[in-house]
């Protein structure tokens, strides 16, 4: 386990970005922490690793947002690797994941998974799942962030 202090909204950008390097496609990531502790800014991080274009933000109200890789476009390797960034928050019942294909999003072999409040998720997650966890720190904006 790695345990990283940030200090800023970009500190914690930096830690997704840094994180994303080591990820295989395949990967399914469990983001789990309080509202407002970083989830988000360190999908960010991620997706900026993988050159994706579009912006990221929150996808509370939809639960997935989904965004393509731009890292090896013009030599192949890698290229269109999908990002599929998942909010659970407002699920009510794990039920509504079987309804939106939750589960052939996270079988996707050519695809990174980012999963907050994975929590609601449990049932369909296996022992591929990683977990970051996210608490406040000391400072108002001080994170501390575990990486598995
Ligand atoms: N060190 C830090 N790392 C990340 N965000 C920080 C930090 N310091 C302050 N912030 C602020 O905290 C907020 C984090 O919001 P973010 O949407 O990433 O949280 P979240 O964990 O995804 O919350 P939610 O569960 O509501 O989706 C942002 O407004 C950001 O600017
Ligand atoms: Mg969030």
């Amino acid at each position: 386990m790695k345990v990283y202090i940030s200090k800023s909204q970009n500190e914690t950008i930096d830690i997704g970005k840094n994180y994303a390097a080591n990820l295989p496609p395949g990967s399914v990531i469990g983001l789990k922490g309080n509202l407002g502790t970083g989830k988000t800014q360190f999908v960010k991080g991620v997706a900026a690793y993988f050159e994706v274009n579009e912006i990221v933000n929150s996808p509370t109200f939809l639960i997935i947002n989904e965004y393509v890789s731009n890292i090896g476009s013009n030599s192949g390797s890698n290229s269109g690797l999908k990002i599929f960034h998942f909010d659970l928050y407002r699920i009510n019942s794990p039920d509504e994941l079987s309804t939106i294909g939750f589960d052939e999003y996270i079988n996707d072999e050519n695809s990174i998974s980012l999963i907050e409040w994975s929590e609601m998720a449990e049932i369909y997650l296996n022992k591929r799942l990683k977990t970051v966890s996210f608490e406040f720190g000391e400072e108002e904006n001080e994170r501390i962030i575990k990486t598995e």
